[in-house]
């Protein structure tokens, strides 16, 4: 029998999926996006099947700058959705973000679900994840246990303030948060990736992560799914939390804006034909709010190392197995024409050549 507290893990996860897929969660920026604009290159001096899309991140070769962000895990819904994501993550070499494992932390029986996946799909590239309210008060061990339940290649820490404040259940306590990082950064075996949920990380935060040696930020920007909106939409109308949800439906820096000043704070393009180095080596990745290849492209083109998208493969692994690999040609494709418009053959061409500018002319 299921207790009380497992029952409302249950309606939770489930609620997320649902309102995720509303369009109210949405926080659309697409004039941001516009801001970017891609400057054409009339001669490519390449053929189209030359074009690569394979990148360097995390200290190791990748077919694809693409992952799957982070979704769900541990309810009655997710082996199935999972299991559809990782098939064509696996046939298709990209990363699957797990989601929260918070409840293995407790509960080893959780992580069955991931020992099930594995079995599956042997050599699926997984990142695990936990919350950073979550990884302060947790012993090291149960962390290091979460990537050995995944065999992940990376963790994926999210840091989520605007929806711990509005979630019902949500726990909005991060004192002590660096100090964690920078502890655990140490005794991991695996990268660290620090992650937003659509609400943005700043230059200065950056900075300060890359100070500690955190491998890589992915922004997880404003401009897509908004959990603000999310847990307001979940919260009883006209409560506290539903009201505040209003106020702050548009709360965050989007993905093009906090690319773009990392980008500058970064001096990424400055330095691109002298030897000096950029101020920084931590990998800057792009999610929230991407949509198709040619947003992708943009992202690449202002430093991101890496592209990931949640809510369309959410949407598309409830239609099928067909509609995630067409998803992901899609992504491919619409990337590829990019930099074979661009007169690019690898990404990693981007990081020398400014191809970009900020406003559209
Ligand atoms: C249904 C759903 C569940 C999510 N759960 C998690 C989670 O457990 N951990 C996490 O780090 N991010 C989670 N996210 C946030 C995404 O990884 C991503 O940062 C955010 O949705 C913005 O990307 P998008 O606009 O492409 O959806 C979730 C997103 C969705 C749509």
């Amino acid at each position: 029998m299921q207790t009380l507290k497992e029952d409302s893990f249950e309606i939770r996860k489930q609620d997320h999926i649902r309102y995720a897929l509303s369009e109210d969660s949405q926080s659309l920026v697409h004039e941001d996006w516009e801001r970017i604009f891609l400057i054409p290159e009339a001669l490519p001096e390449i053929n189209f099947e030359e074009v690569e899309l394979g990148v360097n991140s995390l200290g190791r070769e990748w077919k694809t700058p693409f992952f799957v962000s982070s979704m769900t895990g541990g309810h009655s819904e997710s082996f199935k959705i999972n299991s559809i994501l990782a098939e064509a993550c696996e046939a298709k070499e990209w990363l699957l973000g797990v989601g929260s494992q918070r409840r293995e932390i407790d509960d080893l029986q959780a992580s069955q679900e991931w020992y099930q996946l594995r079995k599956k799909y042997p050599k699926v590239l997984l990142a695990s994840n936990i919350g950073l309210s979550q990884l302060i008060q947790a012993p090291l061990e149960k962390i290091q246990k979460l990537v050995e339940h995944t065999e992940a290649k990376a963790l994926f820490v999210h840091t989520n303030p605007l929806q711990e404040c509005l979630q019902m259940e949500g726990t909005p306590h991060f004192k002590g948060g660096f100090k964690a990082l920078e502890s655990i950064v140490k005794k991991m075996e695996v990268p660290i990736v620090i992650k937003e949920v659509g609400s943005g990380i700043s230059t200065t935060t950056i900075q300060r992560l890359s100070n500690i040696g955190i491998s890589a930020v992915d922004v997880s920007g404003r401009g897509g799914t908004h959990w603000g909106r999310v847990e307001g939409l979940r919260s009883p109308q006209k409560s506290l939390k539903a009201q505040a949800a209003v106020t702050f439906k548009d709360w965050g820096l989007s993905t093009p804006k906090a690319l773009y000043l990392w980008a500058q704070e970064a001096r990424l393009f400055e330095n691109i034909h002298s030897s000096s180095q950029n101020v920084s080596n931590i990998e800057v990745w792009a999610s929230g709010g991407v949509r198709n290849g040619l947003q992708a492209a943009k992202s690449l083109a202002l430093g991101a190392q890496r592209v990931g998208l949640a809510r369309p493969f959410l949407e598309a692994a409830l239609v099928g197995p067909e509609a995630v690999m067409e998803l992901i040609d899609l992504l491919e494709y619409e990337l590829k024409i990019s930099l074979f418009c661009l007169g690019i053959k690898k990404i990693s061409e981007m990081k020398q050549r400014k191809v970009w500018l900020w406003e559209k002319v």
